[in-house]
């Protein structure tokens, strides 16, 4: 038998300038004559919208993600809404949460749709396919058994009460393709039409809930299957040949693949083409899956031994992190023209629906939540990184989402019982909201090099990073300085225009390994100040380990 988690990982003339107030912890921090960076915003260069979907969310039936982490209950004492964790609907609507991809994740191939659906008294209970994993035997049986309770109705009642669309992933490995139709069916068919929209309005609603995307399996390349690509893409064109759309036209997005993978995009591509490149059209995204996870320093490709830990980290292993999530870049740009070498014209988008930090087991906030771990500092610089590679691509990538949404491994939010905090990686989140379907520029960001010893031998990482974009003449602009002691003196040119006012948002902390739990839940947390209009050159003052974002409404 093949184990499951084998199957995962085997100077611009004519700009605008403007003097930014330093962030009070660098006040100390003497300004040097000349600034050691620039970031330059060229306003009319746009190279794309930034579709909301790339701030999108990700939830599982894995641990205590659902139970416990959305799911408390409509009887609770815990406030709910509709059985639904309200802290969670509360902060979700805060950072404009567009979409929500469900139920998993592996746990997607293994479900059947059915089984979450009519009298919750009825509902079988079935082994969850994260059962027997080495690190579920300590989990409550609620992680390790599905009640059902949590199914398809209460998922639109949580993306109802947030005001998102659902993504929801269908079986391919252990169900017919009826079953899909059945699912579309009993989601979107009209009121008073057909049998599943009868049942649909006894146990959820009346009024359709007219999904638009659909996963078509997942990682079909392992635990969706273990197809060829040339196997899933015969699979997938069964899948979705008809279906039917009542009025709603669905968007599929097909299992594209892990990392850097070419030859399953290859795979697929091709065989799509070979019968009919007309498919292509009827194909809205390919789902790369990358998770950041060797710390080994390339000691060993091995999914255990070449983890590292979520929370007690040296200063090498919050660069190694940052570099490989960095790769996602490169993927983005590899597998993009790989699909062009079959899909010429791009009308299949790139979809990243699992992406974030992957550390070894041991460190949840719950005792017993498979696979939760605290994110830090570390890991709020690192979504801020990623969330910037997106902003740059908008028209490759058209959706994204992290793993996972709360009580797992990238978390925006830990829950537990009564208590809630958001993470760090939520508040990035927070700040980045901004930048949803703004335009993106074209941005230019010169900085030195971070330099630093990887097991004794020099070793260097990419300066600052970042992106802009405009909301009409509001220009939103993030920064990361992933430098862990130094800030940097940084120029900010706006070309062509000037700046009315200005205010910048900035997350950071003196301990690298700083981290909201449910007794300190702000200790990590974003600090606002105004920005004072200035008189001469705009000189931001970007502390080290931060996220930085800076809103400049312009003239
Ligand atoms: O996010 C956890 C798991 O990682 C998902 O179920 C699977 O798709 C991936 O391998």
């Amino acid at each position: 038998m093949i184990r499951r988690r084998e199957f995962m990982r085997n100077g611009a003339l004519g700009a605008t300038a403007l003097l930014l107030a330093r962030p009070a912890r660098l006040a100390s921090t003497l300004l040097s004559s000349a600034p050691d960076a620039r970031i330059e915003i060229l306003p009319e260069e746009v190279l794309g919208t930034i579709s909301p979907n790339l701030y999108g969310h990700f939830l599982e039936h894995i641990g205590g993600v659902i139970y416990d982490g959305v799911w408390v209950g409509e009887n609770s004492k815990i406030p709910n809404v509709g059985g639904v964790r309200k802290d969670l609907v509360d902060e979700m609507r805060k950072v404009k949460a567009p979409v929500i991809r469900y139920p998993g994740g592996c746990f997607a191939d293994s479900y059947d749709w059915r089984d979450g659906v009519g009298p919750a008294e009825k509902r079988p209970r079935r082994t969850n396919f994260w059962n027997n994993e080495d690190e579920t035997s300590a989990a409550p049986a609620s992680h390790r058994y599905e009640s059902n309770r949590f199914g398809t109705d209460e998922f639109m009642r949580l993306c109802r009460a947030i005001g998102c669309q659902a993504y929801l992933a269908a079986n391919v490995r252990s169900l017919p393709a009826e079953a899909f139709y059945r699912w579309v069916e009993y989601c979107n068919s009209p009121a008073g039409t057909t049998a599943l929209a009868a049942e649909r309005a006894v146990s959820g609603s009346a009024q359709p809930y007219d999904v638009r995307y659909w996963g078509v399996g997942n990682e079909s390349w392992g635990c969706g299957g273990n197809f060829t690509a040339q196997e899933y893409a015969v699979e997938f064109r069964r899948y979705t040949t008809w279906v039917p759309e009542y009025g709603q036209p669905l968007s599929f997005i097909a299992s594209g693949p892990n990392s850097d993978d070419w030859q399953w995009t290859r795979g697929f591509f091709e065989e799509i083409a070979r019968k009919d490149k007309e498919q292509f059209s009827s194909i809205f995204g390919w789902a790369l899956h990358y998770y950041s996870w060797n710390l080994s320093r390339g000691r060993t490709a091995d999914w255990d031994a070449g983890k590292g830990d979520a929370i007690n980290f040296d200063v090498q292993d919050w660069y190694e992190i940052l570099r490989e999530g960095n790769r996602l870049e490169s993927l983005i740009e590899g597998h993009w023209q790989a699909m062009r070498e079959f899909d010429s014209e791009h009308k299949v988008k790139l979809v990243v629906d699992e992406w974030g930090p992957w550390y070894r087991p041991g460190s949840p906030l719950t005792p017993g939540n498979f696979l939760e771990q605290v994110p830090t500092l570390r890991d709020a610089v690192f979504s801020a990184m990623t969330l910037d590679i997106f902003n740059r691509h908008p028209e490759k990538v058209t959706l994204a989402s992290p793993a996972q949404l709360i009580n797992c491994l990238n978390s925006l939010y830990l829950a537990h019982e009564d208590k809630f905090c958001v993470t760090p990686v939520g508040q990035v989140f927070g700040m980045y909201s901004a930048h949803q379907g703004g335009q993106a520029v074209r941005t230019i960001i010169s900085a030195p090099n971070v330099h630093y010893a990887r097991d004794g031998k020099p070793a260097s990482f990419s300066g600052l990073a970042g992106s802009a974009s405009l909301h009409g003449k509001d220009l939103t602009l993030t920064v990361v300085n992933p430098h862990v002691s130094e800030a940097r003196e940084t120029e900010i040119i706006v070309r062509g225009t000037s700046v009315r006012s200005g205010a910048t948002t900035t997350l950071s902390h003196s301990d690298l390994h700083a981290r909201n739990t449910f007794e300190q839940r702000n200790e990590v947390t974003p600090q606002v100040k105004d920005l004072p209009l200035p008189r001469t050159g705009l000189i931001l003052q970007i502390p080290p380990a931060s996220v930085t974002r800076l809103d400049l409404s312009l003239v």
